[in-house]
C-alpha cells in the first residue's frame, strides 16, 4: 500500500498542506494568505483562530487535490513560523489575544529594560539567545498584561502559551496534547539549552507560570493523535514538529557538524550545524538547537538577517523597477556599466551580526550613468553580501570554514544570485532539487517516526540531484567588492546613529 505524509507548513504571511509520497516528491498542495494586522508601526499581529481555520481548510483541499482519504495518511508534520506567541483559554478553546508575531517590536521596551537591569549574559548562558523583542518570552508577558485577570487564569491553570506548532498540535488532538519541540522551545528565551528544560529562573524573573507551558519533546516522535472532528473523520499522528528554519537544515540532510544552509525567504536565515556542541557566539548570531531524534540533540548556530526576498518585492512592488520578481535576474545579467552600487537594505534596522535595529536603508555609489539594471543587480546583491557576514561570523565562532553553501527558498532559484553568492563565498553554493526544504524537513521526520522511511540513508535516496553553483570570480575581486559592501555598511550605521 502507497504511504503518504501531510505536512503543514505554517510560514508567517501564509498557511500550506503538502502532501508527500513515499518517494519524498509533493502530490498535492494548498496554499492561502494569513491576515495580518498591524495596530501600530512596527507592531505584528494575526489571529491564531484564523491560522487554524486556515489550516483546516489547506489540508481538505490537498487531500481533495491528492484524491486521498484522510486515512491514507501515514503521519502528520507540522513545521511553523517560531517565536510567534500564542495564549489560549484551555476550557474555551479560544485565544485571549492576537498571536504576536516573531517581527513584532512592541516588547522592545521590555526587552531593553532586561538589557538595562544587566541579564544580557545569564539570558544568553541559559537559552543561547541574544536578548531581544524577537523571541516569545516578552511577548508573553505582554499579552498576560494586557488582558485583564490573564495573570490569575494563568496561575490556575486555565490558560495555555505555545508557539504556532503548539497550537496547531493542541487543536488537531482536540485540546488532548499540549507539547512542542525542542527547535520551537530554544527560541522562546524561556528553555534552558544546557539542562534541556524549562528555565525557572527566567520564569519567575518574567513572572510566567509554568503550568502554562507545553511538554518539550523529540522533533521526530508521535505526539498524539488528530481527533476525527477535527481532521475529516480520521485519527493520524502527528508525528514530526519542527521550527521552519530548522526543518530547512534537516529537509537539506545538511546533518554533519560544519553544514551551512541559507533560506532566502522574507529574510534569509542561516543555520549551522554545530553537533553536540553549543557554540557561543561573540559576534551575534544565536545558539539554537537543530532538531532532536532518538533522545539525540544536535546544536546549531544561526544567523538571521531580516530584508533580502523581501528587498526583491521592493523592487516590484515599491520602486517599480521589475514587473515580477524573476525578472531581477535577466537585468542583472544586463548591468555591464562598472559603477559599484551598494544597495543596503535596512528597511527594519540591520539584524545578524549588526543588531541596529535603528539602522534604515542606503544607497551608495551611484553616478549619472547609473541604470536600473545597476540598481536592480546591487539589490541583488545586497542579498548575498548579507550572507557573508554572517557566514564569515560562523566561521570566526566556531573555527569551522565553510566547504560549501546548501540553499533553499523562493529568491534562491535566481540563477544570478546564486552565482554571485558563490563568487562572494568562494565556495560552491549547492541549490536543493526542490527549494521548499522545509516542509520537506518536517516530512522526513514524520515519515521516520511512522515507518514511511526507516533512517537516513532512505532520506538520502529521496534526494534529486542538486544544482551546483561553483565561484568564478577571482577571490582578490570578492574581496575587493566585499570591502565596499563593508563600507557601505559602516556609512549607514553613522547615518542611523
Ligand atoms: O524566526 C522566524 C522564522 O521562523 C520565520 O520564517 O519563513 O515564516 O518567514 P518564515
Amino acid at each position: 500500500m502507497k504511504k503518504y505524509v501531510l505536512v503543514i507548513d505554517e510560514g508567517t504571511t501564509s498557511a500550506r498542506a503538502i502532501i508527500y509520497d513515499q518517494a519524498g516528491k509533493p502530490v498535492a498542495s494548498d496554499q492561502r494568505e494569513i491576515t495580518m494586522y498591524y495596530p501600530q508601526p512596527g507592531w505584528v499581529e494575526q489571529d491564531a483562530n484564523e491560522i487554524w481555520l486556515t489550516v483546516q481548510a489547506v489540508m481538505a483541499t490537498a487531500l481533495i487535490k491528492a484524491k486521498l482519504n484522510p486515512e491514507q495518511i501515514s503521519g502528520i508534520g507540522i513545521t511553523n513560523q517560531r517565536e510567534t506567541t500564542v495564549i489560549w483559554d484551555r476550557n474555551s478553546g479560544l485565544p485571549i489575544y492576537h498571536a504576536v508575531v516573531w517581527q513584532s517590536r512592541q516588547t522592545a521596551p521590555l526587552s531593553e529594560k532586561l538589557i538595562q537591569d544587566g541579564y544580557t549574559d545569564l539570558i544568553q548562558e541559559k537559552t543561547g539567545l541574544i536578548v531581544d523583542a524577537y523571541f516569545s518570552a516578552t511577548k508573553i508577558r505582554y499579552i498576560l498584561d494586557q488582558v485583564s485577570g490573564a495573570q490569575q487564569r494563568a496561575e490556575v491553570g486555565d490558560l495555555l502559551f505555545g508557539t504556532i506548532d503548539s497550537w496547531l498540535l493542541w487543536k488537531l488532538t482536540g485540546g488532548l496534547v499540549h507539547a512542542t519541540d525542542y527547535t520551537n522551545a530554544s527560541r522562546t528565551m524561556l528553555f534552558d539549552i544546557n539542562k534541556l528544560r524549562w528555565s525557572q529562573e527566567l520564569l519567575e524573573l518574567l513572572q510566567i507560570p509554568s503550568i502554562m507551558l507545553p511538554e518539550v519533546k523529540d522533533s521526530s516522535g508521535v505526539f498524539g493523535k488528530t481527533i476525527p472532528e477535527h481532521f475529516f473523520g480520521a485519527a493520524i499522528p502527528i508525528a514530526g514538529i519542527i521550527g521552519d528554519q530548522q526543518g530547512a537544515l534537516f529537509g537539506q540532510l545538511a546533518l554533519v557538524p560544519g553544514a551551512v544552509k541559507n533560506t532566502y525567504g522574507t529574510g534569509s536565515f542561516i543555520v549551522m550545524n554545530t553537533g553536540k556542541k553549543k557554540n557561543k557566539s561573540k559576534n551575534g548570531l544565536l545558539t539554537t538547537i537543530g532538531y532532536a531524534i532518538n533522545g539525540q540533540i544536535t546544536y546549531a548556530l544561526e544567523g538571521s538577517v531580516f530584508v533580502s526576498g523581501s528587498a526583491i518585492q521592493w523592487l516590484r512592488d515599491q520602486m517599480k523597477l521589475v514587473n515580477k520578481s524573476s525578472e531581477s535576474e535577466t537585468l542583472a545579467e544586463q548591468s555591464n556599466s562598472d559603477d559599484e552600487v551598494y544597495v543596503v537594505p535596512a528597511f527594519t534596522g540591520l539584524g545578524a551580526p549588526y543588531w541596529n535595529p535603528q539602522a534604515r536603508g542606503a544607497v551608495f555609489g551611484l553616478s549619472r550613468g547609473t541604470t536600473r539594471a545597476d540598481f536592480v543587480k546591487a539589490t541583488l546583491q545586497s542579498l548575498a553580501y548579507q550572507s557573508r557576514d554572517v557566514v564569515d561570523a560562523m566561521v570566526s565562532d566556531t573555527g569551522i570554514p565553510l566547504t560549501k553553501l546548501h540553499v533553499d527558498g523562493g529568491a534562491s532559484l535566481n540563477n544570478y544570485l546564486m552565482q554571485f553568492q558563490a563568487d562572494l563565498l568562494q565556495k560552491k553554493v549547492v541549490r536543493s532539487n526542490d527549494v521548499e526544504t522545509t516542509s520537506i524537513g518536517a516530512a522526513y521526520l514524520a515519515g521516520l517516526a511512522t515507518g514511511v522511511w526507516n533512517d537516513v540513508a532512505d532520506l538520502k535516496e529521496l534526494q534529486g540531484k542538486p544544482k551546483n553553483f561553483a565561484p568564478k570570480l577571482s577571490s582578490d575581486e570578492a574581496n575587493r567588492l566585499y570591502r565596499g559592501w563593508q563600507k557601505a555598511i559602516k556609512a549607514t550605521e553613522f547615518f542611523s546613529a
